[in-house]
């Protein structure tokens, strides 16, 4: 079967497809001993022998799809310059190479994806694809019902507006309160940009929903396999 070589690559779970491109344009793929760094290439993938990092790239492996109730306190990066935990560390007995869909911050828990599925990766981590995501936060303060309208309207964070997204207040206390806010988009540390933008800064976050899987009763670091159910569901988005 001809294909294009990034497709392959993220197929065989080495990076998404986007992360492929990068690495077939730093050169670090080889095609039948050559390197190749042109994006069109396709490759047979019954006679061509592709190679990534001097490591033979083997045909797809078997697809494995996870939900992981992530911590705060670990990276999603899979390497950490400061050496910090990943969320790695919390998949030892998980033995496929598995990549996060996405990132959460090293100070936020809660639902993280992870798949070997790099054309999944790819579908979901698109910006033209806006999943919505689901957080509960604890803000300092109360917000306003002019604050709540704000979201609603998109708030300016890094010169640039964001799509509409939702507050709603769960919880009011003296000093903080609980709140549920729905976003689309998945820019960097975008909740807590927001959040600043309305002088409600978080104090702590925690996303319990992507579309509709919820993390439910999952327990913090620990994680599940998708039911074939959810695995559809995200591939149908
Ligand atoms: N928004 C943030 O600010 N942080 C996250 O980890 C996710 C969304």
């Amino acid at each position: 079967m001809q294909i294009r070589l990034q497709k392959f690559l993220s197929e065989a779970g080495i990076a998404s497809r986007r992360k492929a491109e990068i690495l077939i344009m730093a050169g670090k793929v080889e095609v039948n001993g050559k390197i190749v760094t042109e994006l069109g290439t396709k490759i047979d993938t019954e006679k061509d022998v592709v190679y990534y990092n001097h490591k033979k790239v083997e045909k797809k492996q078997k697809l494995i799809y996870i939900m992981l109730h992530k911590p705060e306190g670990y990276v999603t990066t899979v390497k950490d310059q400061f050496q910090r935990p990943t969320v790695l560390d919390l998949l030892k007995t998980v033995k496929e190479r598995v990549y996060p869909v996405g990132r959460l911050d090293y100070d936020t828990s809660g639902l993280l994806l992870l798949t070997n599925d790099g054309a999944l990766t790819y579908r979901l981590t698109h910006p033209k694809h806006n999943i919505e995501k689901t957080y509960e936060a604890k803000l300092f303060g109360t917000p306003s019902e002019a604050d709540i309208l704000q979201f609603r309207k998109g708030v300016l964070i890094d010169g640039k507006k964001t799509q509409p997204a939702k507050l709603e207040i769960l919880e009011k206390g003296e000093k903080y309160c609980t709140v549920r806010i729905i976003i689309q988009e998945g820019r960097n540390r975008q909740v807590r940009k927001m959040c600043q933008a309305i002088k409600h800064p978080v104090a702590q976050l925690k996303r319990v929903g992507t579309g509709t899987l919820y993390l439910k009763n999952l327990e913090k670091g620990k994680y599940r396999y998708l039911t074939e159910k959810e695995i559809q569901y995200l591939k149908k988005l």
